[in-house]
């Protein structure tokens, strides 16, 4: 199993000259030659404005732009490529549905979040629920880590207007049952959205399948360059909302009086978009499709297997999320070692890992934690990096 991600480490040129390993694949990942080739055959072949270059060049870069968009489309199965939008990512795609979807709710409306939800998707939230007097809540988590819907009749009100949850949580690991979830939403009339920061890159979307109203999701956590993730949605809503941002392009007329908008997707792309990074991300989508995603998530569920063992030895641990249903994200303390001084015992190794709150505060104050280490898995980690991982947590604890 190893030789197959040895195999794909091979593909990534930071790993050539040193012996890294990486493991703080949830905050970003590692880019393929592939996706630097791309983004830089853009700008040497054919850099000019998308959408108002009427010539040669200008023509290419749109055509790539918006290959780009067809990939994403059939890599989440939407109906259409129209519902695909390019934002700068996951905080940007939540912070625009915030800000869009708000203009239909009225005061004491509920917007439903979770415990375990990053601060990009509570935020935003928080931002407009004070503006217009809406009230945040929260479904509470289990010891496990999982959400808990006991008594989930007490959060899905007929108050509740909007429901956002995280597909797999950046500090837990937990799969949360999207399909389910959006069923409960759409039982009580409310909209469901998923955020899929950590869920795309690891696990098979299908955003029919799921019946959520919105997908969003960051291009960098899934072998993509920086500045680029999405916001899909379904056409009648996406048509019924607001623009976030106004500008060129998101507009159909002009005048000094007022404006009206563009059809969608452009009418959430206000200005110039990100083009170098959308191609780059459509190159990422590429080679995923090359390894194929079902062989992705083998291989995290055996090294997540394969860690939970070994680390579990470690002595005085406490691991934090330990469903049966979870990705390749394991946060952990050890008793009376600060999660900081570990990280920088294991940085000595050259081995990456991620100390702190996540972007997850609220979550660590109901794990009753300041801090903790976090390490997460990609297709290019081995048992190897695990174990070189344990031995060098292992010889740091003999020092305390
Ligand atoms: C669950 C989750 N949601 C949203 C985000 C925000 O993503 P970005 O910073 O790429 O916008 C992250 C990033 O870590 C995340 O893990």
């Amino acid at each position: 199993m190893d030789d197959w991600a040895n195999k794909i480490k091979n593909d990534f040129p930071i790993f050539d000259s040193s012996d890294l390993i990486y493991l703080d694949n949830a905050a970003t990942t590692q880019k393929p030659e592939s996706v630097i080739n791309a983004i830089n055959a853009f700008y040497k072949e054919t850099n000019a404005n998308v959408h108002r270059a009427i010539y040669s060049i200008g023509n290419e870069a749109t055509k790539r732009f918006e290959d780009a968009r067809e990939k994403v489309s059939s890599f989440i199965n939407a109906p259409s490529s129209k519902e695909v939008i390019f934002t700068s990512g996951a905080t940007e795609s939540l912070n625009l549905l915030a800000s869009s979807l708000v203009s239909n709710l009225k005061p004491g409306d509920e917007i439903l979040l979770s415990e375990m939800e990053h601060h990009s998707n509570i935020v935003p939230w928080q931002i407009v629920a004070k503006k217009f007097n809406l009230i945040i809540r929260y479904l509470p988590i289990d010891q496990i880590g999982e959400l808990d819907l006991n008594n989930s009749e007490d959060f899905f009100t007929k108050k509740t207007k909007i429901v956002s949850i995280a597909h797999v949580s950046n500090v837990l690991g937990t799969i949360n049952p999207i399909k389910k979830l959006a069923g409960m939403a759409h039982s009580i009339g409310a909209i469901f959205i998923a955020d899929g920061a950590q869920g795309a890159p690891h696990t098979k979307v299908d955003v029919k399948e799921f019946d959520c109203d919105f997908y969003v999701f960051s291009g960098h956590k899934m072998l993509g360059p920086t500045g680029v993730g999405i916001l899909w949605g379904k056409t009648k809503l996406l048509e019924e909302m607001d623009p976030f941002m106004g500008g060129g392009e998101m507009i159909e007329d002009v005048s000094f009086e007022e404006s009206t908008w563009n059809n969608i997707p452009y009418k959430f792309e206000a200005g110039t978009p990100n083009i170098a990074q959308a191609i780059g991300l459509g190159a990422a989508i590429d080679y995923l499709n090359t390894i194929g995603i079902e062989n992705i998530q083998s291989h995290e569920k055996k090294l997540t297997r394969y860690a939970l063992e070994q680390v579990s030895q470690i002595k005085n641990i406490m691991i934090h999320g330990t469903s049966n249903n979870k990705s390749g994200v394991i946060s952990f303390n050890i008793k009376d070692i600060h999660p900081q001084d570990l990280t920088q015992f294991l940085d000595q190794d050259n081995i990456a890992i991620r100390v702190g709150q996540h972007c997850a505060q609220p979550l660590l104050s109901v794990l009753k934690e300041t801090s903790t280490a976090r390490i997460s898995f990609y297709i290019y980690n081995t048992h190897e990096d695990i174990d070189k991982f344990c031995h060098s947590i292992n010889k740091t604890l003999s020092y305390f």
